[in-house]
Parts: C-alpha cells; structure tokens; sequence
C-alpha cells in the first residue's frame, strides 16, 4: 500500500526505526463544539453540533491535509467517514498528484476496532491504525489487510506517533477529535493550530465529554488568529503559541546567559537550540568564543549546517535575536532564518539601548513563528541590569 508518493506503508514495531527522529508534521486541532464546551451529550446517539456551512469549511481544510486523525473511541462511537465531500476537491488533489482522500489514521490501546467501521470501508485512501503492542497482532489478523496496523509499542507514545507520521510523508495533519485524543496533542505540546467552532447549543449535561479534559492543558498560550461566522456558528482559529518544555528550555537560556563575560557596551544573553524531540542540540552565550559574538551566533555556530535537526528546532534565546547589528554584517535574525530554524522563543525583547530591535519582526517577516513569554522577561533583565535604566 503506498501512502505518498513511493512512501509504502508497512507493519513494523516501535523499534525498528532506531531512535532517529524527524520532524512531525503541522498539526492543527478541529472539533465542534457546543457554546458550554461539550462536545457531544452522554446518549448513545451522535449529537452533530455544526451545521451544511461547517461541514463544507471541514471539508476544504481536509481536502488540504495529507492525513486525518481520530481517537478509536470516535470510530466506535461516530462511525465517522473520514472522506471528502466534495468531488472537485478530490479532483483538485488527484491533479495536485495526491490520493483522492487523505490518509485515516487512528489510535488504541484496547484494539477494540470493527472491520466494518466506515473509517476501514470508506474510500481508497490508506488507513493506519497504531495499536498498543499488547493489541496490535490480534487487530491486524481481524482487519484483515483494511488497514496497516502498526505497533506503536506497550505503551504508545504520541511523539514517536507523530514522528512515524512523518517518516511516512505527512507534513500536514488534521486531528478530529474526540476529546481524549485532542487533549493528549495539547498536553504533549504537539499542536500547532485549534480550531474550534462553537454551535448555537447549551448541552448541560455534567456526563457529557467535553473537548478538553481538565488538567490536560499545557501551560501555554494560544493566539488568536481568525474568528469568523460559518452558517449559525463561530470559527475561532488559534496558534498553539507556547509549548509545555519552552518555559523551561527559556529558563536555561537566562542561566546561561549569567556566563557571559562581563561588558559595559553589549548585552548578555543565552540561547538554546532544542531538536523537535525535546533533546538540546546546541548551546551559547554572548562573548563565548570571541569579544563581538552574540549567543545565537555561538549555539549556531557548534552545528553542522546539514544538520537535519535544524527544520525542527526551536531557538530559545534570552533577548529578543537582534535584527540589526552594529558589530557585523548579519544580525542573528537573519543568521537563525539562514540555518532554516523554524521557530523562535524568546523572554526580553530588545531594548532600544544600542540599535532598535527589530529582530522579532524579522523573523516572522521570514515565516518563522516567534513566541514572546514576556514574564520571564525580568529575569532576562537583570542579568543585563547595569545596562538599563531602571524603572
Ligand atoms: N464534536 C466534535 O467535533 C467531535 C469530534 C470527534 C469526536 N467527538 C465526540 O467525542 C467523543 C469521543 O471522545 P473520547 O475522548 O471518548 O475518545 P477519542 O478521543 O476519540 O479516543 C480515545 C481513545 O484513544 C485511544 N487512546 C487514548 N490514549 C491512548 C494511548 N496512550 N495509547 C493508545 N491508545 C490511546 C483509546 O482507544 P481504546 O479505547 O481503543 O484503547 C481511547 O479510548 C464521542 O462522544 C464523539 O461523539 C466529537
Ligand atoms: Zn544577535
């Protein structure tokens, strides 16, 4: 079975692929919702809460994904289908020299899936479901050669789901729901975008599931990015901005930055490059191998500019990168974007002491997306405290 372009889809276990990681694909979360937050009522029948205009907005944004996501306990309980709508956008993939339909992707731990499920009956598109290693063989052998059923191990980790996805060509990945499976992307800081339409409903219904579990939001921030009427409902898309580690890789920058040597004329900062698996690549400091150079410069320089890491790593710096600079040519901006990092976490942005700070800009000029977490900011300045005015 082939899911993109020469990309065969095999059953294999967790291990063989070694512990080399590739990026993951661009994740955006979608799932209607009532205005109370449910996303569903606690009867056995399915509660379709958004109407024709949302259903065909859902459809343009899967005919735009390479694959599509749902937990096993949506395929038990909705028997979604999981295949366009609309024949012109199939067409206008099939000419784009993709399948029809994106790929379905689903995940258990029990294996309790139907072979007659729609997610397995409908449409040409391969079907991938990864199943604990407890469940995997008896799926396979009961799904009979539907579906390529992949052990994802005894305990099925969604980074190493992801990355798989990755491996397999997905660069674009839509997950629907249902509530458990969104908050584990959220809490495992492996969403990009939200996308939530609210219903003109109130369910109120205390055993309803709603699609957030409590205590699975990780401690970041979203970002508005559209809000717009489809139909009777709201569309509200998000940035997943801030992810659950990017406090902490932050602070190391901040602490690093108390190793520069000391100036009267140049800030002191730290900076972290972190690989998209969590593991640090590279680090620096401001002044670490010679009087001029800047913390990003340092942790860029130590890697090897084919590093494959580099599409996936977040940069986490201490000040905002510089976007001019006095004492060279390239700012650390145009450094960061030339390295092809991809994303940008910084606490303190630039004080227009030495050259306004355009860094921030300049990079999400570039498509580079840049997080501000502007309350460890303070701890950014007082390293550099002598060099700024107090307030
Ligand atoms: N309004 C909407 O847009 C929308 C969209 C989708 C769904 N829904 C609703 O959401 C509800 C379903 O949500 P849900 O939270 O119950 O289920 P879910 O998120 O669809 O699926 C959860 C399932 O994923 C598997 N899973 C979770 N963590 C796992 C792990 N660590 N390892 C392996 N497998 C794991 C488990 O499958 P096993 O149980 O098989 O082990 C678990 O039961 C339904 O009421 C549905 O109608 C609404
Ligand atoms: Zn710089």
């Amino acid at each position: 079975m082939v899911l993109r372009r020469g990309l065969l889809i095999m059953v294999l276990s967790a291990c063989e692929y070694g512990e080399s990681v590739i990026h993951r694909p661009h994740t955006l979360l979608s799932c209607a919702i009532s205005v109370d937050g449910y996303l569903d009522d606690s009867s056995p029948e399915r509660l379709i809460l958004s109407g024709e205009a949302d259903l065909d907005r859902v459809d343009e944004v899967r005919a735009g994904v390479d694959a599509i996501l749902v937990g096993a306990n949506t395929v038990r309980r909705d028997d979604p289908r999981l295949v366009l709508r609309s024949q012109a956008r199939q067409a206008a993939r099939a000419e784009r020299g993709l399948a029809p339909d994106p790929a379905k992707v689903t995940i258990t731990r029990s294996g309790d899936l139907d072979p007659a499920a729609r997610f397995f009956t409908l449409g040409e598109a391969p079907k991938l479901v990864y199943a604990a290693s407890g469940a995997a063989e008896k799926l396979d052998a009961r799904l009979a050669g539907r579906a390529a059923v992949i052990d994802a191990g005894a305990d099925p980790e969604l980074a190493w789901i992801v990355g798989d996805l990755a491996r397999r060509g997905v660069e674009r990945l839509m997950v629907e729901g249902g509530g458990g499976i969104l908050s584990w992307f959220l809490s495992a800081g492996l969403a990009d975008e939200l996308h939530l339409t609210v219903a003109p409903r109130l369910v109120g219904d205390a055993d309803a599931p709603r699609w957030l579990r409590p205590g699975s939001a990780p401690a970041g921030s979203l970002t508005l990015l559209e809000t717009r009427r489809v139909g009777d409902c709201v569309l509200m898309r998000y940035a997943v901005t801030e992810r659950p580690a990017d406090r902490e890789w932050l602070t190391r920058a901040i602490a690093l930055s108390r190793r520069c040597p000391p100036s009267r004329t140049a800030f002191s900062v730290g900076a972290v490059l972190v690989a998209a698996d969590g593991s640090e690549i590279a680090a620096g400091w401001s002044r670490e191998s010679d009087p001029i150079e800047h913390a990003e410069e340092a942790a860029l320089r130590k890697v090897d500019p084919e590093d494959s890491r580099l599409p996936g790593a977040t940069l986490y710096s201490s000040l905002e990168p510089c976007g001019a600079r006095a004492s060279r040519p390239r700012p650390c901006a145009e450094l960061t974007v030339a390295a092809g990092v991809r994303r940008v976490v910084y606490a303190l942005r630039e004080p227009a002491r030495f050259v306004d700070g355009t860094g921030d800009e300049r990079l999400r000029q570039a498509g580079v997306e840049v997080v501000e977490i502007a309350d460890l900011a303070d701890a950014a300045r007082d390293v550099n405290a002598h060099l700024l005015p107090s307030d």
